[in-house]
């Protein structure tokens, strides 16, 4: 499709599915936003009239199946993602699936295997920091081997704040599940333990809520990841990374140097002020993410993180839960890629 524009439908328009739609209509080179759609029909009416010859489709399957559509943008509630890769995946269409793939392993294997019975990869996950221009140079650099081998991760992700009903498993599949896909995206290894801690719950976490949460994972390597997520820290959206090596360490998420303090009700400061969401952070990231999706649609390819990704960080996401309710330390149990045919 050289010469044409990729012509794209968005299924969900939420909070992730609007603003991909601002980006892939503002910023996104040789690629048109054509059909929206939502069972918030209001919602889906609202946000194809902010652009010039966008339709809504009835539902996700009737917009998956619409011959104007050359690739699908899945940004609604993971419990409904299951189905709807599927669909894609009948369909041969390139497909950009927001984290997480699915709920749970069994159904991110159902999408891997319909995939791999096609014979053809469509399935792109939505972990974009692998396209942050930090992350990606700390991949770059460790990989060059300038500080000997990569020992060990130390991850912080705090958010200002969540509805309740964000519950502790969540905290696991929808806001460590990114920890999991940068530890095994840095180490380009898998995660074959992890341990999920429950410290003393802030008094701004609702009633039975674990927040924060903090974790471990162990590598097949041997390296270890330690994470704190914290998702109603009444400040604002932190998101650092450390990578530590044999003989030096690289932080991503630091952006200058200074005092930094941290406060509820007034800006945080380090030099820089602190995001007060994900998508201020990772604007950038999420640009060059749609960006490569569409660049590799077109070409007939995938890049970024594809199903196995998906499935994995999903594996790990489940065994977390596990490890949530017990304490105790839960192995990875990830099926080998040959049983997949
Ligand atoms: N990559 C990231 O950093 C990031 C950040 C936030 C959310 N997400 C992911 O994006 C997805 C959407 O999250 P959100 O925060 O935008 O949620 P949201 O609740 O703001 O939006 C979800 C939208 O999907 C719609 N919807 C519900 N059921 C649907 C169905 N069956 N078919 C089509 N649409 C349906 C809802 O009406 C709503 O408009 C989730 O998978 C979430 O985990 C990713």
């Amino acid at each position: 499709m050289d010469d044409q524009v990729f012509r794209v439908g968005i299924i969900g328009v939420g909070r992730m599915g609007a603003d991909h739609a601002e980006r892939l209509s503002r910023r996104i080179a040789n690629a048109r936003l054509v059909l929206v759609s939502d069972p918030d029909s209001a919602r889906a009416e609202a946000v194809a009239g902010r652009y010039h010859g966008v339709r809504t489709a009835s539902d996700a399957l009737a917009l998956i199946a619409d011959d104007e559509v050359d690739g699908v943008v899945i940004a609604s509630p993971g419990s409904v993602h299951e189905g709807q890769l599927l669909a894609c995946i009948e369909h041969g269409k390139p497909t950009l699936c927001e984290k997480p793939l699915t709920m749970d392993s069994e159904s991110a294997l159902r999408v891997m295997r319909a995939e791999h019975a096609k014979g053809r990869s469509v399935v792109q996950v939505g972990f974009m920091r692998r396209f942050d221009p930090e992350y990606e140079r700390m991949k770059e650099l460790l990989g060059s081997g300038r500080f000997g081998r990569t020992l060990m991760l130390h991850n912080t992700h705090r958010n200002k704040d969540m509805p309740p009903s964000f519950r502790s498993e969540m905290i696991v599949r929808d806001s460590l599940v990114h920890e999991i896909d940068v530890a095994r995206f840095l180490f380009g290894e898998e995660i074959e333990e992890i341990t999920v801690l429950s410290p003393r719950p802030s008094s701004f976490a609702p009633e039975g809520v674990v927040d924060p949460q903090v974790s471990f994972f162990r590598m097949t390597g041997g390296g270890v990841v330690t994470n704190e997520v914290f998702v109603r820290n009444q400040v604002g959206y932190e998101v650092r990374c450390e990578a530590v090596g044999e003989t030096g360490s690289v932080i991503a998420g630091r952006p200058a140097t200074g005092l930094y303090t941290t406060s509820s009700g007034v800006a945080g400061a380090w030099g820089g002020t602190i995001p007060q969401d994900f998508r201020a952070r990772f604007e950038r990231a999420y640009d060059l993410e749609l960006q490569a999706w569409v660049d590799a649609s077109r070409a007939g390819s995938v890049v970024g993180p594809g199903a196995w990704d998906g499935y994995a960080a999903t594996a790990v996401a489940e065994a977390g839960i596990e490890s949530l309710a017990s304490g105790q330390p839960v192995r990875v149990a990830l099926v080998s890629p040959e049983t997949l045919s």
